[in-house]
This record gives structure tokens, C-alpha cells and sequence, in this order.
């Protein structure tokens, strides 16, 4: 095998033939979110990093133990964790005011406290200077204004810390995460992973509704279902938005005659169409009918009684980077936490309401037998290959069926806490404009760069 690659690799003139850098040498890996410059495109407006005014799940609670800090990264801000006094996770910005370095990086030596790695600056989770190891318990340090570390308020629910991003107070935390946390029968079981790519072009495929019969034909999940969800159409859904904070596809209306748009005299919807330009059928075999009769029976006898109510609120694409779905059975969220511009962390949300303690058990060992795995990876991972090559800074062509897609970012550009209104961007000539950014840096350099809380 071995004397085969060397005779392979002289007769190709370097190791690996024509194929290694047939696209560049970062030809595999998603590509850098880059955004459109003409701020008449709704996509030059978004924030890259995310919507700071908003709750975010941030880590499982009992990732933060009692010795070690912990640092994560979301919406670009690196946050450093660990046990308050009280016991409960707490946050601080993850930068030591006296000269910078990383508390996460340092030690909880005392229960409550976490202490700076460099000179032993010591906070407790309002973000206080309490000690300062290397200078002793009389240490000016203690208590100084310049050396308080900007705090994060944290509240953990259901195993699950969640922190506020925002610089304004806190929102009531109810706006923001998903009601299930707050009824004692909910039981969350929760996944996490990352995605390559920026968490818009995430929660953009959320909402993408034609994907579903096409990109997912072989998931574990579609193979069972005739239609494979959505059926095609080339009208689209009508979107509306909901109380400023979600984007719900509108079944009413555009949703009958567009579902039904293909269904034949009987009407019932065809399984395979014909593409007369190609002359070819899609799907292209009927291999998946084989079975698909006895799922269908199967989905029949069961009493598809909903456990869930979800307000229309919270249905759909919701702010300020979620997906909710209510499979009756369980309640599915899918929160796309910006960890920078080019990454998304993933946290799934797995909501079921278990009648007694069997129920919990069989709840949790499907989950962690099929489900999860079922759902969060082999489903989700056939949109991340898909769209994470989309990209922002190239003009795009959209057809009505990208209406949820469109309707999103009027969302996220007009309707999200704390962000500026696009029609006043909009509306802002590009001298205007360049006055205020103008404006806005010298500020910025006035009133100092750290933002340390005084
Ligand atoms: S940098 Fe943190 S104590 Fe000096
Ligand atoms: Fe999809």
C-alpha cells in the first residue's frame, strides 16, 4: 500500500494528485460570512454577531464546577463562569480589569470567588474586587471602581444556564425562553453542537420551507414519511409576524391551495413528478413506498392529542435566534446562539411531558437512544451541509417560496429589541450616515474603551 502512494505521489509531482487543491486550500470549509455593502439589501443590516438585547442559553449548569472557571464565547464577548456564593452559576466578562488577562484562566480558590491567574485579583459574582492576592489583605485594590468586571446576570432553569447579553437591564426573562422552562411537568433534555457558519444563515434555514422533501429524502426521519413533510409547490408560504417576536408560516390561504397545488383530480398528491426539461421523474425511484405503508398505518392509529399549547407567539422562527415546533408528542426547539460571526452554537431544546416516573424513563431512553441522534444529527446535519455554503455578499435571486426566509429578516431588522429601525436606516441619506458612524467612533473614544461597569 505504501510503495503504491510513493509511486503515486512521484508520478502525480506532489503528494495527493490534482484533487487536493482542486478549490483552494480552503475549498471544503464553509465559507467567511461576508455581507452585502448597498444598505438597500435588508442582509447588509444585520447584525453579525447577533441581537445583544436578549436572554441566550449559554451552558449546562453542571458544566461549572467548583474549582475551575469556565470560558465561553457568545455574540463575540468571551464570558467567564462559576459558582457564586449562593451556589448558582454566575458571569463576568472574561477580561481582569487590572491588566486584561483571562479570569477563566485563574482559579476558584474560595467558595464564591474567582481569582485572576496573573496577580490574584479576586471577584465575587457581582463582579466586586475582594482581594488581590499579590498585595495583601491591604490592598487598595479591593473594592476600587476601576477594577469592578461587567457582570452577566445568569438564571438557571432546568439544568440549563442562561445569561442576558444585553447593556440595557435585563428583559423579564419569560420573553425570551421558552415557556416549557417555567411549568414544573416539562422535562427539557438538551443537545449541543456547533455549526460553521453564521447563525442567520442558520435561522434562515429554519424557516426555509421547500428544503424538507428534497434535502432530507434519506434522513431517518423523512424515510418514513410518504411526503417527506412539506409538499412541493412553487407558490409558498404567506408568512406573518407575530407580536414583534416571531415569523409563523400562514397554513390559512396561501397554505391550502398551495399545499394541495400539484394533487392530482383524486386529489391527492402525486409521489413522483415529472420534469419534462430533463426528462426524468423526482424523486427518482419509488424505492421509499416500500415501507411507507406501514407508517402510515401506524401514524393512523395513533390520537394525535397535543401535550403541548404553544402560544402563536412562540411558533415558527422566533426572536432572537429560535425555531419551535410543536410535534405533540414533544415540543422541538432549535436556538442558534451566535458564538462569533462564522459560528453557531446549536442548542436543542427536546421537550416532553411525562405523566409519571416510567414515562420519564422511557423519555430519556429514547432520547438518548435514537432521537437525539435521529433528529439533532442525521436530520439537522443534511441542512448544515446544504446551506452552509450560502453566501450573504453575492445578489440573490428569490422566488415566492423564499417568502419565511424574507419575512425573518424583516423580523430581525425591524422588529428585535434594540435594534435601530431599518426604515430609519433606511431613510438616512449615506452622508447622514457616514456623520453619525463618525460621530459614534468619536464618542466611543471619548468615553473610554473598557467597559468596566463604573
Ligand atoms: S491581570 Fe488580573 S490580577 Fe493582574
Ligand atoms: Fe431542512
Amino acid at each position: 500500500m505504501r510503495i503504491w502512494k510513493t509511486l503515486r505521489s512521484v508520478r502525480a509531482g506532489f503528494p495527493g494528485g490534482w484533487e487536493k487543491y482542486a478549490t483552494g486550500i480552503d475549498g471544503e470549509n464553509s465559507p467567511p460570512f461576508v455581507q452585502p455593502e448597498n444598505p438597500d439589501d435588508r442582509r447588509s443590516l444585520i447584525p453579525a454577531h447577533g441581537l445583544p438585547e436578549y436572554w441566550y442559553p449559554a451552558l449546562p449548569d453542571k458544566a461549572v464546577g467548583k474549582a475551575k472557571p469556565v470560558a465561553l464565547k457568545l455574540l463575540n464577548k468571551r464570558l467567564v463562569f462559576f459558582r457564586g456564593k449562593d451556589g448558582k452559576v454566575a458571569a463576568l466578562d472574561d477580561s481582569c480589569p487590572h491588566r486584561g488577562a483571562y479570569l477563566s484562566w485563574g482559579n476558584c480558590f474560595w467558595h464564591g470567588y474567582v481569582s485572576c491567574p496573573y496577580h490574584g485579583a479576586t471577584f465575587d459574582e457581582n463582579g466586586e474586587c475582594v482581594e488581590f492576592i499579590t498585595e495583601g489583605p491591604q490592598s487598595k485594590m479591593v473594592g476600587a471602581k476601576g477594577m469592578r468586571a461587567r457582570v452577566f446576570p445568569t438564571r438557571t432553569l432546568k439544568g440549563v444556564v442562561f445569561v442576558w447579553m444585553g447593556e440595557n437591564a435585563p428583559a423579564p426573562i419569560e420573553e425570551d425562553v421558552p415557556p416549557e422552562f417555567f411549568d414544573r411537568e416539562s422535562m427539557v433534555q438538551t443537545a449541543w453542537r456547533y455549526w460553521d457558519l453564521n447563525w442567520m444563515i442558520a435561522l434562515e434555514n429554519t424557516g426555509d420551507a421547500h428544503n424538507m422533501f428534497y434535502v432530507h429524502r434519506n434522513s431517518f426521519r423523512m424515510l418514513r414519511n410518504r411526503l417527506g413533510g412539506r409538499p412541493r409547490t412553487p407558490i409558498g408560504y404567506r408568512v406573518e409576524i407575530v407580536n414583534n417576536k416571531s415569523v409563523k408560516r400562514l397554513r390559512e390561504g396561501s397554505g391550502g391551495a398551495n399545499e394541495a397545488f400539484y394533487a392530482g383530480p383524486d386529489g391527492k398528491l402525486p409521489y413522483q413528478l415529472y420534469h419534462p426539461r430533463v426528462n426524468g421523474k423526482w424523486p427518482k425511484h419509488r424505492v421509499r413506498l416500500l415501507w411507507a405503508w406501514f407508517f402510515d398505518w401506524m401514524d393512523g392509529t395513533k390520537k394525535r392529542r397535543s401535550r403541548f399549547k404553544n402560544p402563536s407567539d412562540w411558533e415558527g422562527q422566533r426572536l432572537p435566534g429560535m425555531v419551535r415546533n410543536n410535534h405533540h408528542t414533544h415540543m422541538y426547539t432549535r436556538w442558534g446562539v451566535p458564538v462569533d460571526k462564522d459560528l453557531t452554537r446549536v442548542v436543542y431544546f427536546f421537550t416532553s411531558r411525562p405523566r409519571n416516573v416510567f414515562g420519564r424513563l422511557y423519555d430519556r431512553l429514547t432520547f438518548n437512544i435514537g432521537l437525539n441522534w435521529m433528529i439533532h444529527f442525521n436530520f439537522s446535519d443534511q441542512d448544515y451541509d446544504a446551506m452552509r455554503s450560502c453566501r450573504y455578499e453575492l445578489p440573490e435571486y428569490l422566488s415566492s417560496t423564499d417568502n419565511p426566509v424574507i419575512g425573518l429578516r424583516k423580523l430581525v431588522t425591524e422588529h428585535a429589541r434594540g435594534i435601530r429601525r431599518t426604515v430609519d436606516v433606511l431613510e438616512e441619506t449615506s452622508a447622514e450616515r457616514a456623520a453619525r458612524e463618525a460621530d459614534e467612533v468619536l464618542r466611543a473614544a471619548q468615553t473610554g474603551h473598557r467597559a468596566n461597569g463604573s
